[in-house]
């Protein structure tokens, strides 16, 4: 057993309900806390000094600054594993070049296809390492990661080797998704449907015997792939015990719909969502995920993340770190200033980063997964917008570095 403390205010974030609004009288405030872990598992919260009379014989981590303390984020979006960047796309983008003019000079997500198929399993292991790496030092304890920069049976494959590597050298939870269907290659001869045929045909199957991953995911949008195809595609990688997610409502409504009929686990995006579509998901139990590093990489307005709290959704933030349309990557960062935007309680931004994230992925927390500003009241947290860091991160109650 050991004990960690004191720290000024703990926040277990446990017990808030997953749908909905929550104000911040809702969150559990522990003042002069300790943390008890057993076995890299939490085992109890509680006042330091209680705790540590109970516990005699615990081992003590001593910390002698003011702290807050919280639970790890859990980035339920990303697409860390690439090679290259697109800085010159963004570069034409900020100066006022369209879509269509930056794919005509090379850009777009075919550039990262490109890149990503040239660099071999040790630079995208590397890469992927480095960039989680840089997540958990931001108090990010659990990452999902996407393939989809392959779009070919031989560099999708290694993209989600290079993730289940990755996940040997880094302390972080990897959860990776397979996002062939981002969008038709190229050099994929055959429309859309056919596409998606060889994905369900090749591609799964080749991922089920290696064991590689458990989760996919589909780009819906008319540039992209479009609904009908699209919910077929979901229901027949269900039926081979695929879990699902979905790229849904970026710029045109229709996706949200399919991740709900299709019973997917979170629609993501959200930024062009009606009415009719923020009802649905609140009704449902698909994840409404919103990824305002995505709003801010295109210099687009965010995914209504206020009216889906009202309406009754479970929200979560994530974000979309990928070299194109999100290169930022700041997690904290992105969810504070979209909740200044949106009107985001502290409980729901600190909810939407831990639990409804994880409810995103499906998972429940194992292990004691903590991370401690230098502050001394929680609410300097998004005060700051992000630039005070985490001063420590527990990964299964062992501090990194
Ligand atoms: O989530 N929307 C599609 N896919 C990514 C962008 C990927 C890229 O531009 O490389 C997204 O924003
Ligand atoms: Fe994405």
């Amino acid at each position: 057993m050991k004990l960690i403390g004191p720290f000024i205010q703990a926040l277990p974030l446990a017990g808030l309900p997953l749908k909905g609004p929550l104000r911040d009288e809702m969150l559990e405030v522990i003042a002069d806390a300790g943390v008890l872990v057993q076995d890299g598992k939490l085992h109890a919260y509680g006042n330091f000094n209680e705790l540590r009379k109970q516990h005699p014989g615990a081992d003590l981590e001593f910390m002698d600054e003011p702290l807050v303390l919280l639970p790890g984020f859990t980035d339920c979006h990303t697409h860390i594993c690439f090679a290259g960047n697109r800085s010159r796309d963004y570069a034409m983008r900020i100066a006022g070049k369209s879509y269509l003019d930056i794919a005509r000079a090379g850009g777009g997500i075919w550039d990262s296809v490109t890149k990503t198929r040239e660099a071999d399993i040790t630079e995208l292991t590397e890469n992927t390492v480095a960039r989680t790496n840089r997540h958990l030092k931001d108090g990010v304890t659990t990452i999902e990661i996407k393939s989809g920069y392959g779009l070919n049976l031989e560099t999708e494959l290694n993209m989600l080797r290079a993730i289940r590597q990755a996940g040997l050298y880094t302390k972080a939870s990897l959860v990776s998704t397979c996002l062939a269907a981002h969008i038709r290659p190229r050099d994929f001869d055959g429309d859309e449907k056919a596409y998606l045929q060889w994905i369900l045909r090749e591609l799964l199957p080749a991922l089920q015997e290696e064991h590689l991953c458990e989760r996919v995911d589909i780009f819906i949008e008319e540039t992209a792939f479009p609904v009908a195809a699209s919910l077929s595609f979901l229901k027949e990688a269900a039926a081979k015990g695929f879990r699902l997610t979905v790229h849904a409502d970026q710029f045109s409504s229709g996706g949200s719909g399919v991740a709900v009929e299709a019973g997917a686990l979170s629609a993501d995006h959200l930024e062009a969502s009606t009415e009719q579509d923020l009802r649905r998901l609140a009704a449902s139990d698909t994840v409404a995920v919103v990824l305002p590093g995505a709003s801010l990489g295109l210099g687009m307005h965010y995914a209504p993340a206020r009216k889906l709290l009202d309406a009754g959704a479970c929200l979560a933030i994530a974000s979309d770190w990928n070299p194109g349309s999100a290169p930022m990557g700041d997690l904290l960062m992105q969810a504070a200033v979209m909740s200044a935007a949106e009107k985001l309680s502290t409980a729901e931004v600190l909810a939407a980063l831990t639990s409804r994230a994880d409810k995103a992925l499906g998972i429940t927390r194992g292990g004691a997964d903590l991370q401690a500003y230098p502050c001394r009241d929680y609410r300097d947290i998004l005060y700051y917008q992000g630039r005070m860091k985490p001063a420590f991160v527990w990964k299964n109650g062992a501090m990194c570095e």
